[in-house]
């Protein structure tokens, strides 16, 4: 029989045993974040549509057809949010950080929505692991970024990530080299694919976009942003990569990266990771938006950070390593119905001193218990028989030793707290 509900298309249940992956990827965020002083910030799971659309940019992929969006009862038209930065320039203007020490520095954990084609590491609900420094155009801030980036990764242990770098240049040399690379593709364009034609009209930079095996020569002939860079941006970059090398953080310069958000000035970059394969390989990305306030309507602000994306992130993860659910230090059990509430109030005890418990209710044949209580995987097994409650006492089992003490109801929490000190 089918079931009433399926699961959304492009969602996903993290089940209990990926929760020791999430909870790792949280952590190691969490912690290397704090260590850089980034406070952490929480904005809504839907926006304003025009949010995005001004942010993110009309043309781009993000707005044109990935938005889930939809009207509230007053006809407003609001968006699941796809991406974490303009609702984060949003929220800084909004809560008045402007007016703090610049700059501020934040980091933020969530889901975001965007109806791409499912595929393996590309979902509708995904989620992201962000930061974003607002207030300050120091090159060494988008440093910063990248370098706080590579520790959560160096945190959880993964290896094999690479990191792409480019700079595409600000509003004084991007309008003068999109012309020029215009001037380039236009004797080509019968050649282009719809899209890349598509592109060539509305954003030629995305022209490197082109996944087209077709368009992969034009491509690599292609003029490079970088070797047309005015004199300031020129320098940041400069400034960025000697400062990469001094950290020896590896990079490869990939003058095909231009990210697909429109709001990105200066440095971009992207981590990615091969064991992910073909399209879906990028782990997070990121850059300098130093337009994004301006074309928020706020005061023109520069910002820098990067999103990375947690699910491909799990998935890298659980290639590399294994994670166990946590496991519970006790497992409760009472051979008899009768004796029943007495366990319950025992595990009660031992909870109140900190110490994980799992009852078992019900009746069931002794083997069968402690069947339960290893799949469980706890450490220890408090059995209740009729005989240890005529005597007080209780028998606490060893599950991974296999032997087993009786001890006096007094004596429990001592030999416990003994028992798990002492593994
Ligand atoms: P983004 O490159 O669009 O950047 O997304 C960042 C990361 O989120 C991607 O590299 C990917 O790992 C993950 N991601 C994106 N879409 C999906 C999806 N459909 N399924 C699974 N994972 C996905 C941004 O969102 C910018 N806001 C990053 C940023 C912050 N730039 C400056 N500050």
């Amino acid at each position: 029989m089918a079931s009433i509900a399926q699961r959304p298309r492009g969602t996903q249940d993290l089940l209990p045993a990926d929760q020791p992956y999430w909870a790792a990827l949280e952590a190691a965020a969490k912690d290397v974040a704090e260590r850089f002083g980034y406070q952490r910030i929480e904005t809504p799971i839907f926006e304003a549509t025009d949010l995005f659309v001004r942010g993110v940019g009309e043309a781009t992929d993000i707005v044109s057809k990935e938005m889930f969006t939809f009207s509230d009862r007053g006809g407003r038209s609001l968006t699941l949010r796809p991406e974490g930065t303009a609702p984060i320039v949003r929220a800084y203007f909004d809560a008045g950080m402007q007016l703090q020490p610049q700059p501020v520095r934040l980091y933020y954990m969530g889901p975001y929505f965007r109806s791409e084609r499912p595929q393996a590491g590309r979902f509708h609900e995904f989620h992201q692991f962000g930061i974003e420094t607002i207030g300050d155009a120091s090159p060494l801030l988008d440093v910063e970024a990248i370098v706080l980036g590579w520790n959560w990764f160096a945190g959880l242990e993964i290896a094999g990530a690479t990191l792409h770098l480019n700079s595409i240049g600000d509003e004084v040399c991007r309008p003068a080299y999109r012309e020029r690379l215009r001037d380039y593709y236009r004797p080509h364009l019968a050649r282009l694919s719809e899209e890349s034609r598509a592109r060539f009209e509305r954003n030629p930079l995305r022209l490197f976009d082109s996944k087209d095996p077709q368009d992969e020569a034009l491509k690599r002939d292609a003029p490079r942003i970088v070797d047309h860079l005015c004199a300031p941006c020129a320098e940041a970059f400069r400034i960025v990569k000697e400062a990469l090398a001094a950290e020896e953080i590896p990079f490869e310069l990939n003058p095909n990266l231009v990210r697909g958000l429109d709001y990105y000035t200066r440095t971009v970059f992207e981590y990615q990771h091969e064991s992910l394969g073909g399209a879906q390989n990028s782990l997070g990305g990121g850059g300098r938006y130093d337009g994004l306030a301006a074309a928020l309507g706020y005061r023109s602000t520069p910002g820098v950070g990067f999103a990375m994306g947690m699910d491909r992130t799990a998935i890298v993860l659980k290639q590399s390593k294994p994670f166990t659910p946590a496991a519970p230090d006790v497992y409760a059990v009472a051979l008899e119905a009768k004796d029943e509430l007495y366990v319950f109030h025992l595990a009660a005890t031992l909870r109140a001193r900190r110490i994980t418990v799992v009852f078992d209710p019900g009746p069931a044949r002794l083997d069968a218990k402690l069947r339960k209580a290893a799949r469980r995987g706890a450490r220890l097994a408090l059995l209740v028989g009729p005989e240890e409650r005529e005597k007080n006492q209780v028998v606490i089992r060893d599950m991974q030793e296999k032997t087993q003490t009786s001890v006096a109801e007094r004596d429990l929490l001592s030999t416990i707290s003994q028992m798990l000190g002492g593994a």
